[in-house]
This record gives C-alpha cells, sequence and structure tokens, in this order.
C-alpha cells in the first residue's frame, strides 16, 4: 500500500485517501492535529498548550493511550517531561541515554517495539512511578531543520494490533511540525547547545532564584482551583505574566482569558464596558454590547491595575463577586457569568483602604489569595543574568542579528539597580540589540548612564534646550522600531510606569503597549 504523504511546510498537506470508513476517521483526526500544529506556528505558543495537543491528540490521532512530548533540557542532556494528562505527577525525568526514549536521543533513529517488556532497552522505572503498563510503543527525535536534537516524542500502546510504517511515517512528520512550533514557545535553544533550555514550570517565565520558586509553587497550587487570585508587585514584575500562567495552568484553560485595563477605562464607561449594556441603554448606545464580564464566560477576567478602578464602580464588582451576577447596563435580566477572577495591582491596596480610596470588603474579597512578585533586586544574580540571556536570545530573533554578551556587559547589567524591573532590563537588551555596531556587546552598549539619566536629561547637547532630547538610532531603523525606541525612552523615563508615560505622551496605555512591540 502507498503510505500517506504529508506537506508539512506550514500547515498545508496532502493525505491520500484512506478507504474503509474507520480509516476515514483516523485521517480526519490526523489533519485535524497538524492544521491544530499549523495555527500553532502562526502564534507564539504556550508549552503546556503544546503538550496538551502533543498528548491528546497524537494519542487520538494514532489509535493508541497515550503520547508524550519529552524535551532534551539543554542544561544535562537529560529528558524531561510534563504529562499533560496526568496534572498531579510532577515532571518525569529520565536520564540522558536511559530506556527506550533515551536510546533514541542518543541515536537519533525511530523506533518500533511491539513488546516494551521484552526489549534489552526497556527502563521500566517510569511505568513504575506512574502505574501504568507499556506494552507497544512507537517513538521518534524531534529535530531542528539544521537536525539540532530538541526532545523525543513517545507514542504508548496501540488500541489494536501494532504500530505499523505508516504510523511511523506519520510521527516523523509530526515530529517536524513540532520541532518548529517549538520555535515559537520561548525555548528556542542558543546555537551550539543540544535540547531546549527548560527554566521552569511556565514557559515564558524566566528565573530560578528562591523568590521565584515561591511564586511558581503558590501559582501552581492556586491555578488549579478556581479562587480569585490577587497579584502585586513594583511594575514590570510580570504580573501580566503571571495572570496568563494562572488561566494557562487553570482547567480553564479551554476558555477564554479576558484582560481589562482599568487605568484605560473612563469612569463614565466602566461599568457598560464591564458589564455591557442594552441597544438604547444610553445616547449612541444603538445595539446590544456584550461586556467583558460576559465574554470571559467560562475563562478567567483578568482586571489589571484593579487600584485605578474607580470607587463607584468597585461596589458593582463587589456584588458581582459575591454571586457572580450583574446586569448589563440598560438591562433588566440578571445574568450569571462563571468565571475565575485575578486582579494585579502595583498599588499598596491597604494604604488606598486605609485612606478611603478603595473599599475593604472588596479588598478582602480580592485577595483570597494574595501573591506578591519580587522585585528584580530581591532575585539572585543568575536570575538576572538568565534574563538578559533570555531578551538577548528574542530581540537577535526578532531583529536578525546573532549577538552575544560580554562578561563586561553581564556584570554591568548585574550590577545595576532596576526600578522598571524586569521590563526595564528587557528593554534595555531590545535597545542594545538594535543599535550595537559589534557582534559581542560591550558595556557601553548597555548605555546604562542613559538609563539612570532618564529622558529629559538625556545626551542633550550644549546647543540643546534642556527641556529637549536627542537619542540615537540605527541608520536602516523602520518608522515603527523608532517611534518603539522613543516610546520606550519615555517609559524609561517614568521608572517603567506605563500609566505615567502614556500620560506624558498623550495616548492610552494600550496604545503605548503596541507602540512598544511593533509587529
Ligand atoms: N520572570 C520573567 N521572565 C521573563 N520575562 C518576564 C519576567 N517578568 C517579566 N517579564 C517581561 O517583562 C515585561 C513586563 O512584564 P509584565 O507586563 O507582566 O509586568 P507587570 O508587573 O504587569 O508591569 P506593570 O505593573 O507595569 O503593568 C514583559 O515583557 C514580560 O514578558
Ligand atoms: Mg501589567
Amino acid at each position: 500500500m502507498q503510505p500517506e504523504q504529508y506537506n508539512l511546510s506550514g500547515a498545508m498537506l496532502k493525505l491520500t485517501p484512506l478507504g474503509s470508513a474507520k480509516n476515514v476517521s483516523e485521517g480526519d483526526r490526523k489533519l485535524e492535529l497538524l492544521l491544530d500544529l499549523g495555527a500553532m506556528l502562526a502564534r507564539e505558543v504556550e508549552l503546556d498548550q503544546l503538550l496538551r495537543v502533543v498528548g491528546e491528540r497524537v494519542a487520538a490521532a494514532l489509535n493508541s493511550d497515550r503520547a508524550t512530548l519529552w524535551l532534551v533540557d539543554s542544561k544535562d542532556g537529560s529528558l524531561r517531561s510534563r504529562v499533560a494528562n496526568l496534572p498531579e505527577l510532577d515532571e518525569l525525568s529520565i536520564p540522558a541515554g536511559q530506556g527506550i526514549v533515551g536510546h533514541v536521543a542518543t541515536t537519533g533513529k525511530s523506533v518500533n517495539i511491539p513488546d516494551a517488556r521484552n526489549d534489552a532497552r526497556w527502563a521500566p522505572e517510569i511505568d513504575r512511578s506512574t502505574g501504568y503498563q507499556t506494552i507497544s510503543l512507537l517513538c521518534t527525535p524531534v529535530r531542528q531543520l539544521e537536525g539540532k536534537l530538541l526532545g523525543v516524542i513517545q507514542v504508548l500502546n496501540k488500541r489494536e494490533g501494532h504500530f505499523d510504517q505508516r504510523d511511523l511515517v506519520f510521527l516523523d512528520a509530526l515530529a517536524d511540525q513540532i520541532a518548529r512550533a517549538l520555535a515559537y514557545t520561548t525555548l528556542r535553544s542558543s546555537a551550539g547547545t543540544q535540547g531546549v533550555p527548560l527554566r521552569g514550570p511556565f514557559n515564558h517565565i524566566v528565573g530560578s532564584s528562591d523568590a521565584m520558586n515561591k511564586v511558581y509553587e503558590r501559582i501552581l497550587k492556586t491555578a488549579r482551583t478556581d479562587a480569585t487570585v490577587l497579584l502585586h508587585g513594583e511594575t514590570g514584575t510580570g504580573k501580566g505574566l503571571f495572570a496568563r500562567a494562572i488561566h494557562v495552568n487553570s482547567p480553564r484553560s479551554q476558555g477564554p482569558l479576558v484582560h481589562v485595563d482599568c487605568t484605560n477605562l473612563p469612569a463614565s464607561l466602566v461599568e457598560s464596558e464591564l458589564f455591557g449594556h442594552e441597544r438604547g441603554a444610553y445616547t449612541g448606545a444603538d445595539s446590544r454590547v456584550i461586556g467583558k464580564v460576559e465574554q470571559a464566560n467560562g475563562g478567567t477576567l483578568f482586571l489589571d491595575e484593579i487600584g485605578e478602578l474607580p470607587l463607584a464602580l468597585q461596589s458593582k464588582l463587589l456584588r458581582f463577586l459575591q454571586d457572580r451576577s450583574y446586569e448589563r447596563v440598560g438591562g433588566r435580566e440578571t445574568l450569571i457569568a462563571d468565571l475565575r477572577l485575578v486582579a494585579a495591582t502595583n498599588c499598596n491596596l491597604q494604604d488606598m483602604v486605609d485612606k478611603g480610596e478603595f473599599r475593604s470588603d472588596l479588598y478582602y474579597r480580592l485577595r483570597v489569595i494574595d501573591i506578591a512578585l519580587p522585585a528584580l533586586r530581591d532575585r539572585s544574580r543568575d536570575d538576572l543574568r538568565a534574563l538578559a540571556e533570555h531578551f538577548l536570545t528574542k530581540y537577535c530573533q526578532r531583529y536578525k542579528r546573532e549577538l552575544h554578551f560580554s562578561e563586561e556587559s553581564l556584570e554591568l547589567l548585574c550590577g545595576h539597580t532596576w526600578p522598571g524591573n524586569v521590563r526595564e532590563l528587557e528593554h534595555c537588551v531590545e535597545r542594545a540589540v538594535v543599535l550595537a555596531g559589534a557582534p559581542i556587546l560591550s558595556g557601553a552598549d548597555m548605555a546604562l548612564e542613559q538609563l539612570n539619566s532618564g529622558i529629559s536629561q538625556s545626551t542633550t547637547t550644549p546647543d540643546t534646550p534642556s527641556d529637549t532630547m536627542e537619542f540615537r538610532l540605527p541608520a536602516d531603523c523602520s518608522l515603527d522600531q523608532a517611534t518603539a525606541l522613543f516610546a520606550q525612552r519615555a517609559v524609561d523615563a517614568h521608572d517603567g510606569n506605563r500609566s505615567a508615560a502614556a500620560r506624558t505622551l498623550q495616548i492610552s496605555r494600550n496604545r503605548l503597549s503596541r507602540l512598544l512591540a511593533p509587529k
């Protein structure tokens, strides 16, 4: 029989018709899976989402019991897996070269084993720890185009009969697709090393200091529940990032994550923005509009900068938090939304409560689980270095440059105080990537004195009035990049506070965020 052919550039593929009804549905499942992965290629991918798709859909597409993606940890070459369908288990780990998965990683060759227990390479420890019994097994390496090994995909226990050649062809094709999808996660590896940098339990979050490990632990415990969470920390400590991590790791991850930035809401529109309005609710309301609360039904509502929520709205939000019920503005019907609420703030809400600016009853409702995110100065030097390297890889990829830190530049970054925290560090590295002249970044490339002096005093010349500024742009800079750098200067001048920078620039905070990250 002619094997199926897969053309996996992007999401395109060609499946030859398969004949029997049973096979057609298996073909459909395969097609669906490839399209899922294809869709992931269009955007930044959450590692957990990728693991879930691989775990559930690959198993179904190959009519088997379970599929696992093992990733090679670039630190020590061991293979690691978070088993998406067994969330109660911690990450599994296999030392390099051990077991069939280790064998495939070492030899780079696929294997198809009808009875694993009779195979000399089989290491039964994993089955022992999971209580699962492996019989048949299909296993193939996941490689980048240049051949570098990223991981191994393993499929267990064919439901009927054995895995055959067609299954293997499919799994090989799929492994290419997974390698592409991995390049869209933050698990991009640095040149020369095998594997991917596995940083911690969350794909986009870098840092393994004690302070960060405590946060991870709390976030993971909380994510599984429906409890309301209040994230607080200075500007740029990753509140937005952790809100997303809570959603992605929660049972609601398939539902929407709806972000509401309370600083962007004029007091007169907040209620309708949150709860929606009926047609004719006020002049200009010519149709019914669904609010953010309704949009978040089944998922997570993220109320960012909750300290900015006008007092009048605080009582409405409190009522909603008590019984999840609300009315659209101008509507009579009482509606219920089933959602988990995550709120974030860089204000001291307790102080605001003391001053009568924030309702105490709302504060207590919000802080069921209270998670404080550490400032950069409370993290280890290793965290700083890891973050700097992470952003260097990210921006080298975005601006298509190949650069490395000199030891001097890293030392300077680690010794600097970062009032704007991770965001400020990130933009410092981005700016260096855009402006650097040589492949090794020097201390001067980090331009830390400029950062300290802020926007109004930066690089002014004797001819420049003190309320104007000059700054350098690369000669081949696009208008979007120039605008992004300009906007970033304004943010730096406000110690990383985007709301204040947006006010100075007389634009909304959302618009500022878009300017800072040009496509
Ligand atoms: N631990 C981290 N690992 C990787 N990137 C991080 C980390 N923490 C923050 N960042 C990055 O720093 C930037 C700021 O993070 P984020 O927007 O989540 O901060 P924030 O606390 O919400 O700040 P603000 O209070 O100003 O809104 C983002 O680009 C984010 O991706
Ligand atoms: Mg934020």
